[in-house]
């Protein structure tokens, strides 16, 4: 059930809605498909609660979704903390989104088995959509292999018939990794700013394949409702 785009010269763009409030209208309609996705921000900026809502929207157009956490969070840790949003239902998790701690095969430091085991997974659940969160711990445990593991991960991934969400977590006043962005179709910007004593969220289409996207900032909000959402003031 994906939905095809024509992007004006004759060629077909596949898309798939991202679910988040307000965002499919900036990107022509949806993430590409297939495509990986990076999703950068500051801690505490909405990462994972935007790759939630994104696996969530594929679970109500019956699609899978597969999570690798990176963390070695607990299944109930995320359960916990998904909880809180009306869009997300734990009879989701392990049926329709299933949640992968890659956590100690990261700490092994093998490149090489990291990426057998992430490859094996996809084929064993074929899932529409994957989300790997956060993707810069691996490069803290792989150091000088963090490239190339990228980029190969990158290669398999556009291989198989999903769209990937990759987030990368940034220091405050950093946009995002650097060392991901050129292997990526996709870059969602998450930002966070102090103004006159007040935070404020916004989010920035970096650059989308094939797509026109929007160039501005737009203020996102986060709620228990909706999550994370995009609202239509634009700066
Ligand atoms: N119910 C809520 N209402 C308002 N803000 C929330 C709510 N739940 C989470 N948040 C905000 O979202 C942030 C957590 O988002 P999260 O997706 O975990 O960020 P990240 O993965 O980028 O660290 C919190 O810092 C908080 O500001
Ligand atoms: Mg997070």
């Amino acid at each position: 059930m994906i939905m095809k785009e024509g992007n004006g010269d004759g060629m077909e763009m596949e898309r798939i809605p991202s679910g988040i409030p307000g965002l499919d209208e900036l990107i022509e309609n949806g993430f590409p498909f297939p495509s990986v996705i990076l999703v950068a921000g500051s801690t505490g900026t909405g990462k994972t609660t935007f790759c939630l809502r994104f696996l969530c929207q594929g679970v109500s157009r019956g699609e899978r979704g597969l999570f690798f956490t990176t963390l070695s969070e607990p299944v109930h840790w995320m359960l916990r903390f998904s909880s809180q949003f009306n869009f997300m239902k734990p009879e989701y998790i392990d049926k329709d989104i299933v949640y992968v701690d890659i956590g100690d095969l990261i700490r092994s430091g093998d490149r090489d088995k990291i990426l057998e085991a992430m490859d094996q997974k996809i084929a064993e659940i074929m899932p529409q959509r994957i989300v790997i969160d956060p993707i810069s711990v691996v490069g803290e445990m792989l150091k000088e292999d963090y490239r190339s593991f990228l980029f190969d991960l990158a290669n398999r991934l556009k291989h198989w018939n999903a769209t990937t969400l990759v987030t990368g977590e940034v220091r405050p006043g950093e946009l995002y990794p650097p060392e991901i962005a050129y292997t990526v179709d996709g870059i969602v910007l998450l930002l966070l700013n102090e103004e006159h004593g007040d935070r404020r969220k916004y989010l920035e289409v970096l650059k989308m394949r094939g797509t026109a996207h929007s160039s501005g900032r737009h203020s996102i909000d986060i709620s228990r409702k909706e999550g994370l959402v995009v609202l239509k003031a634009r700066f």
